[in-house]
């Protein structure tokens, strides 16, 4: 079993309303590229995410399903005791319903199940959106990163969250 469906086997939120969080499979890939696709003006290939999958021993990945269909993903790599977010999208059309926040509480909380005491992450410099949605999860900025994106030449702003024994730092609310 993956780790995060060993964690969810251990937690109460598992159906709840329909939502399910669970670990991301090989076949759910053509799924996550269509949202992937929406979402980011770079989106990452097919083989990308099989390779995360498949040969990245460091990776996690997780899809949130609503009443079977995936809605949102996100993922991260857990090296010691810092996890790095990678991606996290919510398919826009369920945008704005605090999904994207049950997303992020659930890395968090793999990442602390499996041992994080930190987590970090890229993000756009003009991702209001994003950013507000980190800084209610506890995380702030702790550097740039100059022309990160390729596509466009944009900034990367840092961010930075600790992570406590009592969960995430921010809430679904
Ligand atoms: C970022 C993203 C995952 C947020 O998902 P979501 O389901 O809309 O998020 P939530 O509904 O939980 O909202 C979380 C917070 O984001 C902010 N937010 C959400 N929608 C917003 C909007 N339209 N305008 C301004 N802030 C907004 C708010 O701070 C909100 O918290 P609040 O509801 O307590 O005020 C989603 O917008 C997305 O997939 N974006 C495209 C991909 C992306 O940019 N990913 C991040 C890459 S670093």
């Amino acid at each position: 079993m993956a780790d995060f469906d060993l964690l969810q086997e251990q937690s109460e939120n598992r159906g709840d309303g329909g939502l399910l969080f669970r670990s991301m499979r090989l076949d759910d890939i053509p799924s996550i590229i269509a949202i992937e696709h929406e979402a980011f003006t770079s989106p990452w290939t097919s083989d990308a995410f099989v390779n995360e999958l498949t040969h990245n021993h460091f990776a996690r990945y997780m899809v949130m399903e609503l009443h079977g269909e995936i809605i949102g993903y996100g993922g991260m790599w857990l090296i010691m005791d810092e996890a790095h977010v990678t991606n996290i999208a919510v398919n826009s059309e369920f945008r704005g319903r605090k999904l994207g926040s049950r997303l992020l509480s659930e890395l968090q909380k793999l990442a602390q199940f499996l041992g994080a005491s930190r987590m970090t992450l890229e993000v756009r410099v003009t991702n209001e959106v994003a950013q507000s949605l980190y800084r209610k999860f506890g995380f702030e900025p702790s550097g740039i990163r100059p022309g990160y994106y390729s596509d466009n030449n944009e900034d990367a702003l840092i961010m930075w969250a600790e992570l406590d024994r009592s969960g995430a730092k921010g809430r679904a609310q």
